[in-house]
């Protein structure tokens, strides 16, 4: 799959966010490396801090269907400075999805790539619960 087209599939799923609070739409898409994909937008609530982000809600509804490896994860927002991952996002990505590729675009043509290493340098992890 070609990264345009997780794109494409982050983009659309930003046209179903539920931003009533913030005006602030966010759609992304994560890819298994079976070449499976999962989009999310952001769904927010009106006690605020319900509110779940694009990025977390690809990767429920992805581990909800039984995925467990990922590729590559992209974030799309309508920002000239690209939107990146919040910090909780990253520690659930780490989590679920390890050292994958994060693909960031907005509606134009920008992007950049990252490694979740990069975003997430000293990651607390189960490692520190001696689990594994
Ligand atoms: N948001 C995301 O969905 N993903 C991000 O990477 C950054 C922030 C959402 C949460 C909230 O609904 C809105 O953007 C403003 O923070």
């Amino acid at each position: 799959m070609k990264a345009e087209d997780l794109v494409r599939a982050a983009k659309c799923a930003r046209d179903h966010a539920r931003a009533a609070h913030s005006g602030f739409k966010v759609g992304a898409a994560v890819e298994t490396r079976k070449g499976k994909l999962y989009s999310g937008c952001n769904v927010e609530n009106s006690t605020y801090g319900l509110t779940v982000c694009a990025e977390r809600v690809a990767i429920w509804k992805a581990l909800s269907e039984g995925e467990s490896d990922f590729r590559r994860l992209v974030v799309v927002a309508d920002t000239e400075d690209l939107t990146p991952p919040c910090g909780a996002c990253r520690q659930i990505i780490w989590e679920y999805c390890g050292d994958i590729e994060v693909i960031l675009a907005n509606l134009k043509a920008a992007r950049a790539r990252y490694r979740m290493r990069e975003l997430l340098p000293f990651p607390f992890d189960s490692r520190f619960l001696g689990k594994e």
